[in-house]
Order: C-alpha cells, then sequence, then structure tokens
C-alpha cells in the first residue's frame, strides 16, 4: 500500500535526499506526476499556465481549492502543498487562518504556501501554531509582481541578498517546514540553504538547494511561449497532442471515425 508522504517526512529529507517537486492543477497531470514526486504543488501559477491571465493576481480562494481537491483526489503518493492566493492571507493572521482552514478543508492538501518576507512570519507562526503547516516562498515573489515592476531576479545586491536571508531565517523562526527560494542569485540560494535547519526548495535558485520545483507545463513543453531560464523541457507534450487532435480531425472529415464499433445498438454480426 502506498503511504501519502507527510510534512515531516519532508523535512526529514533536509541532509538525506532531494526533495522533488512539481506543480500539478487537474486530474490528468497530477494522475501521471504522482508517482514520482515527493511534493506536488499546487501553485497559483494556474491563473497564467491554466487560465491564461498576466500575473497569478487575480485567482480566487474558490478556484484554488477546487484545483487543490482534483489534485488530492487524483494522487495517492505526493505530499499535496496548496498556493494562498494573492490577497487571501496578508490582511491579518487571522484571516489567513480562515481562508487556509477553507482551502485545506475543501482539498485535502496538507499545507498551505505563503509568498512574504519577515513581515510575513507572524502570520506563518499563527498558522503553524493551529495545525496548518506552512511552506514560504521567498526571493522572486510573483504576488509582488507590481511593487517588482515585473519579474526579475531578486537579491542581487548585498544589502537585498541579507533581507532576502533573514526573511529565510525569519519564517524558519515562525515554524515554516521548508521554503521556496524562487528567481535569486545562485550564491544566495546555495547560502539559504546553508544557514537554514529546514529543507529549502529551490526553481532559479541554485543547485545546492535541498529539493527543486517546475512548473510542469514548462517541462512538458506545454507552456505555449518562451520558457523561463530556470526551467528545462524534459518531454514534448505539445507534438503529441497536436498529432492526437490533428488525427482525430482528419479521419472525422474523411469519414474514417466513428465506426459502428463506437455506436450503441449495434449487433455484433452487423459490425465486422
Ligand atoms: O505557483 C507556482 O507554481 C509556484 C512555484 C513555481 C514555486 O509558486
Ligand atoms: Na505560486
Amino acid at each position: 500500500e502506498i503511504k501519502r508522504r507527510t510534512v515531516p517526512e519532508i523535512m526529514a529529507y533536509k541532509g538525506q535526499k532531494k526533495i522533488v517537486c512539481l506543480t500539478a492543477y487537474m486530474a490528468p497531470i497530477a494522475r501521471l506526476v504522482d508517482p514520482a514526486m515527493d511534493l506536488i504543488l499546487v501553485g497559483d501559477s494556474t491563473a497564467m499556465v491554466g487560465y491564461g491571465m498576466r500575473d497569478t493576481l487575480s485567482i480566487t480562494l474558490q478556484q484554488m481549492a477546487d484545483h487543490g481537491a482534483a489534485v488530492v483526489n487524483s494522487t495517492e503518493q505526493a505530499c499535496v502543498v496548496i498556493d494562498m492566493p494573492f490577497g487571501s492571507y496578508q490582511v491579518s493572521p487571522q484571516q489567513a487562518f480562515e481562508n487556509a482552514a477553507f482551502m485545506l478543508a475543501r482539498s485535502g492538501a496538507a499545507a498551505v504556501k505563503i509568498e512574504g518576507g519577515a513581515a510575513l512570519a507572524p502570520t506563518t507562526q499563527f498558522l503553524v501554531e493551529r495545525g496548518i503547516p506552512v511552506l514560504a516562498h521567498v526571493g522572486l515573489m510573483p504576488q509582488y509582481v507590481n511593487t517588482m515592476g515585473g519579474f526579475k531576479a531578486q537579491g542581487m545586491s548585498d544589502e537585498a541578498a541579507e533581507r532576502i536571508l533573514a526573511d529565510a531565517l525569519a519564517h524558519q523562526e515562525a515554524g515554516a517546514f521548508a521554503v521556496v527560494v524562487e528567481g535569486v542569485a545562485e550564491a544566495l540560494g546555495r547560502r539559504i540553504t546553508e544557514q537554514l535547519a529546514i529543507p529549502t526548495i529551490g526553481i532559479g535558485a541554485s543547485p545546492a538547494c535541498d529539493g527543486q520545483i517546475l512548473v510542469t507545463e514548462d517541462i512538458l513543453g506545454l507552456s505555449g511561449g518562451r520558457i523561463p531560464r530556470f526551467a528545462k523541457q524534459f518531454g514534448d507534450a505539445a507534438t503529441v497532442i497536436q498529432q492526437a487532435a490533428q488525427s482525430y480531425a482528419d479521419e472525422v472529415r474523411n469519414g474514417t471515425f466513428p465506426t459502428l464499433d463506437h455506436c450503441f445498438g449495434v449487433k455484433k454480426s452487423a459490425n465486422s
């Protein structure tokens, strides 16, 4: 019997083995990536990747909860974590708890992820002390696109790097079980990993990170446009889908499909 990875198990990977993570938003991808994953993130990147929005700000709590349920219902091995969407946790620790509890109750996920620096550490502590494990997310935080003025690598100056290290330490102190480090200078990703007792999960961070995450559509060639520098394509699902759609279209147009084999109420003898 396959047992689902737990948050304490993921924490214990630090210094032992890499934590392998991908995103999933819907059942088909979740089901297919699950056997190879330690952790699946129901990322608010679905706003852009799944819904074609220009940033991640507009996805709602209800949408995230629905995607979380789809992913939990179609997986059995990976630890499932859901992103708290923009506006659902920044007001106060109390607001964060109500919304995180809603998401976990609706989906069955094990934990939530929140973006934010040291200012959000009290929120992490409030959630963790009340039974909701928190994955912190520092460095390039897509929900801060408007304050950053775009999606840009962070921590390039010494001062900025110190601030991001302090952010990660603050979330560790507050009880986060791990921290996603996105889009930072490599030396900073390595330094955070060395300094923290909890695992770091990198994306555009450093090979030294305790784990790695990518957006599944990016590794499959399904993102449509440009693939970010930190991603790598490991397969070509786009060609498979295009060819299947074209073959189907050809067969419908030329009458090859459907046949009587695909119809109801047809006698076996008449079929052959
Ligand atoms: O939303 C997302 O997919 C993420 C990961 C890329 C870390 O936050
Ligand atoms: Na996200």
